[in-house]
């Protein structure tokens, strides 16, 4: 049995998503817990639906104490879908080549600071791109800047809208990143 815990700052739909197909699909993965910033974040009410357990941790727990790290010990996989911080270094050099994160643009090009969410979309939609897609990587130091495990992408039409291009992104992550996983722990 493999386990992988998930972080997520928001609405977590990554998160339900990979839980329903680690279920629905026989794999030996079990998402043993789910971590959050964000004491609001609608992802804690899909973990107690899904009866997965979930954390809460501040800024103070994150980058100052060992009890984020202390609770990813039994963890083969850390996932990080649509969390906002940075990584601590020490996270990351605990976890060598353990942390993936999925990001709704094709890297190098728009990821970075600030760069999550619909302001990625609304810049594609700007500059008039005719296509994007999703990155899976691993997470360094560098954080987006880690070595890249899987690129999928779509078409951008000009009557596209940051909306339809975040619907058409969100298609891709829903498809990919629990099948891109699972090939990681396999
Ligand atoms: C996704 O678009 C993901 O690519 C990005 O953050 C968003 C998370 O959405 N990293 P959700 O919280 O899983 O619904």
């Amino acid at each position: 049995m493999k386990n992988i815990a998930i972080f997520a700052s928001g609405s977590g739909s990554n998160a339900e998503n990979i839980a329903n197909y680690l279920r629905g699909n026989n794999s030996n993965i079990n998402i043993s817990l789910i971590l959050t910033n964000n004491p609001k974040a609608f992802v804690l009410e899909r973990a107690e639906k899904l009866g997965i357990p979930s954390m809460t941790f501040s800024r103070t727990d994150f980058y100052e104490t060992n009890k984020v790290i202390e609770a990813l010990q039994s963890v083969d996989l850390i996932v990080l879908a649509g969390f906002l911080w940075l990584v601590p270094v020490d996270m990351v050099r605990a976890f060598p080549n353990k942390i993936v994160n999925i990001h709704p643009a094709l890297l190098p090009n728009y990821g970075g600071k600030g760069m999550y969410g619909m302001r990625v979309h609304e810049a594609i939609v700007a500059n008039k791109e005719t296509e994007t897609g999703i990155t899976i990587h691993y997470v360094n130091e560098a954080y987006d800047e880690g070595q890249i495990i899987a690129q999928k992408k779509c078409r951008v039409e000009l009557s596209d809208t940051s909306e339809t291009v975040a619907q058409k992104v969100h298609k891709l992550e829903y498809e990919h990143f629990p099948k891109t996983i699972a090939q990681i722990l396999s």
